[in-house]
């Protein structure tokens, strides 16, 4: 059987990406920032997973206000690095797993949790800067990566109590797929930020922190955050921190091993956290 053995959180700002591209991760800007990511790729190169379920938002570039799903399920064989106004990102595009995505969202449907397949995405820098930040610069991403995109742009957006469901509803599937893989689930976006309006530039350290400390705690208490909580607190993009119960939920319920935990400010406007937690 599969089996979920680690998750990873991370921001997914996309200057983080550009300056990959740009080869400016030496700058002073950048230095303490990829710093903190200096253990996780050691850990991903020691840990390497047969598949990687990467759960993260859409910023109306594969999407529109045409069309609008909450939860969205790639399963395609491949997906490619969108074009989000420069040009595509000069990254490797990503392999899927079909089979296994498939059976996610056979018995993830089941479960009475509404996706959207989609056999065809390009995907955006909520994607990719995950990738870049945890791997560098490889010819080839180091597994198969099933996208999942999660509506945390056009309101209504689900809940985090939602969230935190669907991710133990995701770890009954990858359980149940009947093949002995090695499967991480990572949650990306957030931390506190918001990109637009009077309170652009919004960072809250202490909503950040304690944010990070529940969810490795006590993530159920966490989940029952009402989403005006985390736009109040961190901004309208903050939002974005409700995937992160996804990948959490879908954690073993006894304590997980915290093995990394980094916190940053600035990168661009947003405050980065970084997690990767194991399960036991
Ligand atoms: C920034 C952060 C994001 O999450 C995003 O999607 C776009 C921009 C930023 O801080 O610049
Ligand atoms: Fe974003």
């Amino acid at each position: 059987m599969a089996r979920i053995t680690a998750s990873v959180y991370t921001s997914h700002v996309p200057a983080i990406g550009a300056a990959i591209d740009l080869g400016k991760t030496q700058e002073p800007y950048w230095v303490p920032l990829f710093k903190g990511y200096d253990f996780s790729r050691q850990w991903l190169k020691a840990h390497k997973p047969d598949v990687i379920f990467l759960v993260y938002n859409d910023h109306a570039t594969a999407f529109s206000l045409e069309m609008i799903p909450t939860f969205a399920i790639g399963t395609a064989a491949e997906f490619q690095p969108a074009d989000e106004g420069w040009g595509p990102r000069p990254v490797p595009k990503v392999i899927g797993h079909p089979e296994l995505a498939s059976h996610i969202a056979q018995s993830v449907i089941q479960d009475d949790f509404d996706l959207t397949i989609v056999n065809k995405m390009d995907v955006d820098h909520g994607l990719t800067v995950p990738l870049s930040l945890m791997c560098g610069q490889p010819e080839a991403w180091p597994c198969p990566v099933i996208p999942f995109a999660v509506n945390v742009v056009q309101y209504p957006v689900p809940s985090g109590r939602r969230c935190f469901n669907l991710g133990r509803a995701i770890r009954k599937a990858v359980e149940s797929f009947d093949q002995p893989l090695n499967v991480q689930i990572w949650g990306t976006g957030g931390m506190s930020h918001q990109l637009q309006g009077p309170r652009a530039g919004l960072i809250n350290r202490e909503f950040d922190n304690n944010f990070l400390d529940r969810l490795i705690a006590d993530p159920e208490g966490l989940s029952q955050l009402p989403h005006i909580d985390y736009v109040r607190e961190a901004g309208s993009e903050g939002i974005e921190l409700v995937m992160w119960l996804i990948a959490r939920g879908a954690m073993s319920d006894s304590a997980p091993r915290l093995r990394h935990r980094f916190y940053h400010v600035p990168a661009s406007n947003t405050a980065v956290g970084h997690l990767i937690l194991e399960n036991t």
